[in-house]
């Protein structure tokens, strides 16, 4: 038996040996490869320094996106064109100025003049950090070229704030954004206090709440949106329950938006504190729905958006 056995064993191990043939010998293409083979350099492409890659080659990613800035920590986001690009145009600016309460958004499409970005270059709002930049890096080119820098800011905008291929952001229509939520105790007039990024404190013994939401929008007026729907969680990122309709106010509430600017405030809802399943010290997190009837329909906040928004859209029952 073990003869048998053996006898298969070496027939295997020599057809094994001789089914590995040695291949031809793989020719390595770079074994002849040399320099001068390369290909023409790309010669650096002019980049017209009024489009928003110019601004972002020449100043958005070299002065602004440094670590611990504007580097994704917070907005704007001028870590690349794009995000740049999203975080500025038609955005609400989180802090706003006092005395100069025309300035709401960091980039007016066309209308250099009422946008945040360039009042930010040039004045310093209370409250706030100071005039940007707050700190150069070694190799930032600021100071020698800041005021072409700041016209070619200002031509952008008012040329319409055109995105990386072209196309005008006044073509666009985008989607609603919440600029302010408030709630309302027991039918109350007065709304409670909603201070910073933080919930709405509920007082103990409340028996129903009225919420508000004030949304802005570029282009559809916010009492002619379409449906808007309130949700509510104990988990910020699973909304399981159902969508409750919020209603449009014959005329608005106007209080102070979550950027202290005071904003209308037209959808609300009433709820009853007693079938929220919340108990004492549990914090709701609050999610709306809405359209302005062109874009698809967005919650706010959304599963991306910053934790502090979705904080500021809570409530905690007392
Ligand atoms: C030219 C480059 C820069 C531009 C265009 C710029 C632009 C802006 C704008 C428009 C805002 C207001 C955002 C809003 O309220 O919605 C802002 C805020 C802020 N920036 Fe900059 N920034 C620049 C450089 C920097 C640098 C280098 C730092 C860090 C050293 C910085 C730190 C901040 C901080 C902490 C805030 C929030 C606090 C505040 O509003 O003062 N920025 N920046």
């Amino acid at each position: 038996m073990n003869y048998k056995i053996q006898h298969y064993f070496l027939l295997t191990l020599c057809l094994l040996i001789l089914s590995c043939k040695k291949k031809s010998s793989s020719s390595n293409p770079f074994d002849d490869w040399s320099v001068s083979q390369r290909g023409p350099v790309m010669p650096d492409v002019p980049i017209d320094p009024n489009t928003i890659q110019g601004l972002h080659k020449n100043i958005f990613k070299p002065t602004c996106a440094n670590s611990g800035c504007h580097d994704g920590n917070f907005e704007p986001d001028f870590r690349s064109i794009e995000s740049s690009y999203n975080s500025l145009i038609n955005r609400l600016a989180t802090n706003t100025d006092p005395q100069n309460t025309q300035f709401v958004k960091r980039v007016v499409p066309g209308d250099a003049a009422n946008s945040m970005l360039l009042h930010r270059l040039s004045t310093f709002i209370p409250g706030s950090q100071g005039i940007m930049p707050l700190s150069l890096e070694p190799n930032s080119d600021w100071i020698s070229k800041k005021n072409d820098y700041i016209e070619n800011i200002k031509t952008w905008i008012n040329n319409g704030a055109k995105d990386e291929f072209g196309n005008s952001a006044l073509s666009y229509d985008f989607p609603p954004q919440i600029a302010g939520m408030i709630a309302f105790a027991d039918g109350s007039s007065t709304p409670l206090p909603h201070s910073g990024y933080n919930p709405v404190e509920i007082p103990s013994g409340t028996n129903s709440i009225k919420i508000m939401i004030a949304f802005s929008d570029d282009k559809t007026a916010v009492n002619q949106f379409g449906n808007t729907t309130l949700n509510y969680s104990l988990n910020p990122n699973n909304y399981a329950g159902s969508e409750s309709a919020m209603s449009i106010e014959s005329t608005p509430f106007n209080a102070k938006g979550f950027n202290g600017a005071n904003v209308d405030y037209w959808q609300s809802i009433t709820l009853t504190v007693s079938t929220l399943g919340a108990a004492a010290n549990d914090v709701l997190w609050l999610r709306s729905q809405t359209t302005d009837n062109v874009n698809l329909p967005v919650y706010i906040p959304s599963v991306p958006s910053s934790f502090n928004l979705k904080k500021y859209c809570a409530i905690r029952i007392k």
